[in-house]
């Protein structure tokens, strides 16, 4: 990244800019406030996951199609949120919806397996290079399963994993998410801060966080702890902080880590897999762990999970000693998803277009931030990518801690204003490409993060 001057953005001029967008936003929301009032009466907060709702307030959704999504006000929006990032199909991709309506019309659920089963297991095992698989109907199932099966194959209970990552919303990991920097504690040795009430302490105690990027500290962790560490989980690119690549080097060094220690490594891919690459982030870097948790992205919009692994940790599973259960794991609707999303869609063919419209965000982003100035770069890669509100390349979760939420906040409300849907919680400005986006789609980005930084720089 060229080290250049920047502007210093005034944070009240931020301020004023928010009132004015958001003045303009509420009116054309009145549908979706008015919904969530109703919902509210028996649905706790009328939303159905709490990070449906974030500010200026919840958006009720119609429908989708293609790039595209109306909410319930008719409002029309080029869709970069993605449903968090697993429609890098498109919304109602003709193939997805004749597999599920094909599957739907033969019967939704047997708690047996069905046929895609193995065309699916060779498919992911082509693509991250692990050769056994099974399936569960989320991301937080994936990781749930991850940290136990590292934790029952090394008779071990402790874990590490890195500061300012998430793995859904399990006991065995949800900590330092996004920790309160009040009690965070020092970088050389971070607190293991748990992210909600009613997590217990003992699971704290057994989790050690670790900076991203940093083997040492990697090292440091594993070293306190002899022959005690099951595993490390990591997310090989960090995705909630904008997003953060692996330094060269990085991921094979912690792979080395952790088998020196007896340990294995999990490669959270529930953000990367299927979006990075057609081989997500193994492909991505070059580095195959013991372990790899899909979700999102593979099941082309469907409750979906998935975990791969080595023969040897799958033994337990295969033997019968560990059940890896649930009543809809494999569920015919998800399977039939998934395998038209693998096979159909999300093929190698896709990935050289996702990224050229990436290049092309990418290059006309970093465009405006050199023209106005702005504190600020771009980066990612294939169908993931974020614009980092700070002058100097963010390598790990404190070093994003500087950056103002405000401007982060406006620069959504800048493109919910000129028809684009981004994440709710947006605060790192992270978009997700599908498979239907176009140059125009891109362009409309494109201008309106223009109209952003010409407001809070002249
Ligand atoms: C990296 C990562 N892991 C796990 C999860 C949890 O997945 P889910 O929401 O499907 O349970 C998420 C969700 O956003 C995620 O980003």
């Amino acid at each position: 990244m060229a080290v250049r001057e920047s502007v210093e953005i005034d944070l009240d001029r931020v301020d004023r800019l928010i009132q004015e967008q958001e003045a303009e936003l509420e009116p054309r929301h009145r549908a979706s406030i008015e919904y969530r009032k109703n919902a509210e009466l028996h649905v706790a907060g009328g939303v159905a996951s709490s990070w449906q709702d974030a500010p200026p307030h919840a958006i009720f959704i119609d429908r989708g199609d293609g790039s595209r999504i109306w909410d319930i006000d008719g409002n029309e929006y080029i869709d970069y949120h993605l449903g968090y990032g697993a429609m890098v199909v498109g919304h109602a991709h003709p193939a997805i919806v004749e597999a599920i309506q094909r599957q739907a019309s033969r019967g939704t659920h047997f708690a047996q397996p069905t046929r895609d089963l193995d065309v699916i297991g060779e498919n992911l095992a082509d693509r991250f290079s692990l050769p056994l698989w099974r399936f569960c109907n989320s991301g937080t199932e994936a990781t749930l399963e991850a940290a136990r099966l590292m934790r029952a194959k090394t008779g071990r209970d402790r874990l590490i994993k890195i500061e300012g990552t998430y793995h859904g919303h399990h006991d065995s990991l949800m900590f330092s998410v996004i920790p309160d920097p009040e009690l965070m504690g020092p970088r050389e040795h971070p607190v293991t801060v748990p992210q909600a009430p009613g997590i217990p302490q003992a699971f704290a105690d057994l989790v050690r966080v670790v900076p991203f990027n940093d083997l040492a500290a990697a090292r440091q962790a594993f070293e306190e702890r002899p022959g005690e560490v099951a595993g490390m989980i990591v997310e090989p690119a960090m995705m909630n902080c904008g997003v953060v690549l692996p330094e060269p080097g990085y991921l094979q060094g912690l792979a080395d880590l952790c088998h020196e220690f007896g340990a294995y490594l999990a490669f959270d891919e529930v953000k990367t897999g299927a979006a990075l690459a057609y081989g997500g982030a193994v492909e991505a870097f070059g580095v195959v762990p013991d372990i790899v948790c899909l979700a999102k992205a593979m099941g082309g919009g469907t409750p979906c999970g998935a975990i791969g692994a080595t023969e040897e940790l799958f033994a337990l599973v295969v033997g019968g000693e560990y059940d890896m259960a649930g009543t809809f794991n494999g569920n015919p609707l998800t399977m039939a998803a998934t395998r038209a999303t693998l096979t159909r869609v999300l093929t190698r063919d896709a990935y050289p277009a996702l990224d050229r419209l990436h290049g092309l965000l990418h290059e006309r982003l970093s465009a405006v931030i050199e023209r106005h100035r702005l504190p600020a770069y771009v980066t990612g890669l294939g169908a993931k990518g974020s614009v980092i509100y700070s002058p100097t390349p963010v390598r790990e979760y404190r070093d994003a801690l500087g950056i103002d939420e405000r401007i982060t906040y406006l620069a959504w409300l800048f493109q919910q204003n000129g028809g684009v849907f981004k994440s709710p919680w947006s605060k790192q400005e992270t978009w997700t490409l599908s498979v239907a986006h176009t140059d125009g789609d891109v362009q409309r980005y494109v201008e309106n993060f223009e109209t952003f930084a010409r407001a809070v720089t002249t």
